[in-house]
């Protein structure tokens, strides 16, 4: 079945051996965040974080970007995937500076061009900042995001610890970045309850919540939620992984979709998770019961959220409609 995803951290994306490798090439002594069998290894959504920042450390130069960017579309098409929209971090790359992201993003975009006539797969980029990097350096994100926005970089979004300041706090960076034509999402709902997706949507004003899931411990913002059509970029494989949610039984999207919630599917950071959006389509069947019909109204939400032009959304609706 083909898929569109729509939050994937492409560093969080990377595969266990490619970033060893690029450690071994560079000399650098990452050792300690791999487990015996070479999995990423951490204990809980801090260590989470730290372990991710320390994978990015080989990622060096715009041509390290270019390899990561065509692994990790060769394995999203291998599951399906015909439209994925990935976050991507100037914090990593080159530190927020504008002339060196302008070089890692072309590398990555020819590596998305490489990656679309081999495999069919369509890609465009959310601009990042990280919330715990804090308020400032999120501005130097906004002004990369800005300054390139176009068809490819299409949207801006924030993740990172969700418990470090507050939406208010990167209000500036959003407004800069609707001004300058993107579209936005943000992490919420993940470790805050109902009142961080509230203040997400009042103080930065974005069209989709990242996660969204724990809006379910407050019915009056579920409905608030479904009346206005936001979109949750839901991630169970994630959300059971690291502990937001007891288990797959456990997991909100069931009951999010039945209350018309416009929701759907993907993988966050996929190895991480030890997860993909195949094995994700698969828990959701059998978890939930879901039918082919279920999967087709998460590919179409999907797709009709997808912060690219209206050419290419018609482009993927169409390879959905004719699967
Ligand atoms: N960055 C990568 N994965 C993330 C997650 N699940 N939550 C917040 N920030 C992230
Ligand atoms: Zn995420």
């Amino acid at each position: 079945m083909p898929k569109v995803e729509l939050h994937l951290h492409l560093e969080g994306a990377a595969p266990p051996a490619f970033i060893r490798g690029l450690a071994k090439e560079r000399g650098i002594d990452i050792s300690g965040i791999f487990d015996a069998a070479g999995n990423y290894r951490y204990d809980g959504f801090g260590e989470f974080l730290k372990v991710y920042e320390a994978a990015t450390e080989p990622l060096r130069s715009p041509q390290d970007y270019y390899r990561l960017t065509r692994a990790v579309l060769a394995e999203s098409a291998a599951h399906g995937v015909i439209y994925s929209e990935t976050f991507l971090s100037p914090d990593f790359c080159g530190g927020a500076d504008l002339a060196a992201w302008k070089e890692y993003l072309h590398a990555m975009q020819e590596a998305a061009a490489e990656a679309e006539a081999a495999d069919g797969i369509i890609l465009r980029g959310i601009v990042t900042c990280i919330r715990h990097f804090g308020p400032d350096r999120a501005r130097a994100v906004a002004r990369c995001a800005a300054e390139t926005a176009g068809d490819w970089i299409t949207g801006f979004g924030i993740a990172g610890d969700e418990l470090a300041g507050k939406p208010a706090d990167f209000a500036w960076s959003f407004d800069m970045a609707r001004e300058a034509g993107l579209r936005l999402t943000a992490h919420a709902g993940e470790w805050q309850g109902p009142d961080g997706i509230r203040d997400a949507l009042r103080d930065l004003r974005v069209e989709r919540i990242g996660h969204g899931v724990r809006a379910i411990e407050d019915l009056a913002l579920v409905d608030e939620l479904a009346e206005n059509g936001v979109v949750l970029e839901v991630c169970p494989g994630s959300n059971v992984a690291l502990g937001v949610c007891r288990d797959w039984r456990a997991h909100p999207i069931g009951r999010l979709f039945d209350r018309g919630v416009k929701v759907t599917v993907s993988t966050d950071d996929p190895p991480f998770f030890h997860t993909t959006m195949s094995h994700e389509f698969d828990r959701l069947a059998e978890t939930f019961d879901w039918d082919a019909g279920v999967f087709a109204t998460l590919n179409r939400t999907a797709a009709e959220a997808a912060f690219c032009d209206e050419e290419t959304r018609a482009r993927v609706l169409k390879q959905l409609e004719t699967a």
